[in-house]
């Protein structure tokens, strides 16, 4: 399936199901050439106020610049834990895999299998977490280049329009929540911590490919970090 953006409208699709957990695959080869100013985004959100939504974007650039893969998760409605990415690959010349691996006890983000980002259930000190609410899965493509490219100095050139990107091999291994089922127990049949593998490949990934953590935003946070950053928890 292809998202087509021409004029300054968007678009988007999003699943039937409702999932309260679960491992959510899609395979997307983004927009070529100038993508400047354009989102892409895959993503899992909750409707209703106090939303929760744990969120893949990709933020398009010039061509022969590189996109960033930014990631957020707000639960509750409250957001603001950016993390974001520069890729290894060039995601427009093929199809990549990216992942969102959720259970009540953490949400992995995964590209091509390699863990990029771990989110901790940290609700024991006060830290809201996705638990309670069901989620569709989206992908949407739009106009974003009030603030995607460059912090919005680059703007989508429309006349490089229609601006297309593609996926396709959605998986969803995960518990659908219709008012009859209880996804209490569902854990994805995975481990619940994270073996030595994980942890290896997770530390490489931050090493070499973040470009902006909220929790190493001392500008944001001068008078202080949220809790979830401090390392003692
Ligand atoms: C776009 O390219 C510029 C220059 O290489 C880079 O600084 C920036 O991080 C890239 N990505 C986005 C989304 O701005």
């Amino acid at each position: 399936m292809s998202l087509a953006m021409d004029q300054h409208s968007g678009s988007g699709m999003a699943s039937k199901s409702y999932y309260l957990f679960g491992r959510f695959d899609i395979q997307a080869k983004l927009i070529s050439e100038n993508s400047a100013g354009t989102v892409t985004t895959f993503y899992l959100s909750s409707i209703g106020t106090h939303h929760d939504e744990i969120d893949l974007e990709f933020l398009g650039n010039l061509s022969g610049n590189p996109y960033i893969l930014s990631t957020n998760l707000y639960a509750n409605g409250i957001g603001g834990r950016e993390m974001q990415f520069y890729l290894w690959f060039d995601p427009t010349e093929d199809f990549h895999t990216y992942s969102i691996d959720w259970n009540p006890q953490r949400i992995i983000i995964l590209v091509d299998n390699i863990p990029i980002r771990v989110i901790h259930n940290k609700e024991n000190i006060g830290v809201s977490f996705p638990t309670r609410q069901p989620m569709r899965v989206y992908t949407t493509l739009w106009d974003g280049d009030f603030w995607a490219t460059r912090g919005g100095k680059d703007k989508i050139d429309w006349s490089k329009a229609p601006f297309v990107a593609s996926f396709r091999n959605f998986n969803a291994n995960a518990c659908i929540a219709t008012p009859e089922t209880s996804c209490k127990g569902f854990n994805g049949g995975r481990n619940k911590g994270l073996n030595f593998q994980i942890r290896k490949q997770l530390k490489e990934i931050h090493l070499k490919w973040v470009v902006y953590d909220y929790c190493r935003d001392f500008i944001r946070f001068a008078h202080g970090f949220p809790p979830e950053c401090i390392k003692k928890n």
